[in-house]
Order: C-alpha cells, then structure tokens, then sequence
C-alpha cells in the first residue's frame, strides 16, 4: 500500500536512497521534507517493508518531483508506476495540473516510466548532477490544462 511517510520511516528511505542513488539525499534532507510545510514524502509499504518511496514538492501552482525510488530487489514490478499515479492524482486533488522533474540523460529506465504517463522532456540542464552529467527537464500536463 501506499501512504503518507512519518518520521519513523525515515531509516528505511534513507537506507534505500543509499542503495538507489550515488548522490544520495542526506536523512537531515528527509527530515527537512516533512517538515517544510509544502513537501509529501510517500512510501510504498508492503507487510510492514518500505519498497519504494516518492517526494514531491507543490510550489505555487506547479509540483516538482523530487526523488523516486525503489528497492532494487523489487523493480520492474509495478511500485514505480503506483507510486508516479499517485503522486499525480495527489497533486490533481490539489488543484495542480502541472509536474516537473529532472532525470539524468542516462536514465532510460525511469524516462520511459515516466514518459508512459505522459512526461515531455522539455529541456535539458547542463551539469545538474554532481558528477556533470546533464538532466532532462520534463513536464507532465494534465490533458484539459496543456498550454
Ligand atoms: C525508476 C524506478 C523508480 C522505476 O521503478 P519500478 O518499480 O522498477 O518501475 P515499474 O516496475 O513500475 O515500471 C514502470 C516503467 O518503467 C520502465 N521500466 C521498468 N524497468 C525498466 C527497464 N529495466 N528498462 C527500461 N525501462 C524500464 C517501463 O516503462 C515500465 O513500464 P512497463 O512495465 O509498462 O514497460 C526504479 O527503476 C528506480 O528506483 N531506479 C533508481 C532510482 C531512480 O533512478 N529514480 C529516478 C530518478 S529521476
């Protein structure tokens, strides 16, 4: 199941993030996601293990996607794709119709999830990650609010 994350899930996220990223979030910055007043931290939760989670950050009238993960042991099983429905009917319940995120060049696994539900990569920015690689910008409109 998916639900909202608590500060006691912040052990497990954070060992995930460690596994899924070489430039991994620090826990303080997972601390500072519940706490920020405008960031959603959810995890995808199965008989009481923390598989997958996502954060995402609604700024005026647009969300950002900010993190996405999932147990490498558990990929290609469907969490990735519970977890972006969700984040996108979450924010629409909000009244946002527009998602953004960067994903690095590389990454074709999560672009073509998130091109499957409806992501453009608009952009690129140079350098974003720490290591210089650059990001794709992309952008997901909900269909009656395309510009
Ligand atoms: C990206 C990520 C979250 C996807 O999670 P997942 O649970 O494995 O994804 P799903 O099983 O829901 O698959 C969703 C879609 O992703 C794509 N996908 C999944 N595995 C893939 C693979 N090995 N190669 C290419 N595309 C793949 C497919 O489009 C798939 O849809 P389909 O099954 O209809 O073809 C996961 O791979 C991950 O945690 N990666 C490391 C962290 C990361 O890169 N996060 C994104 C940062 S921008």
């Amino acid at each position: 199941m998916i639900r909202l994350a608590e500060t006691k899930d912040i052990p497990a996220i954070f060992s995930l993030e460690k596994q899924c990223f070489s430039d991994a979030w620090s826990e303080q910055n997972f601390f500072e996601v519940l706490s920020n007043g405008i960031s959603t931290m959810l995890v995808y939760e199965k008989g009481n293990i923390i598989l997958g989670y996502a954060v995402v950050t609604i700024i005026f009238d647009e969300a950002h996607l900010d993190n996405i993960a999932v147990d490498s042991k558990m990929r290609g099983s469907g969490i990735g794709k519970q977890l972006t429905q969700y984040i996108i009917d979450f924010v629409s319940q909000k009244g946002i119709h527009k998602i953004t995120l960067e994903v690095r060049l590389s990454n074709t696994t999560a672009i073509n999830l998130y091109k499957s539900f409806g992501f453009v990569a608009e952009g690129v920015r140079k350098n974003y990650y720490m290591d210089n690689e650059d990001a794709y910008i992309m952008w997901r409109y909900d269909d009656d609010k395309k510009p």
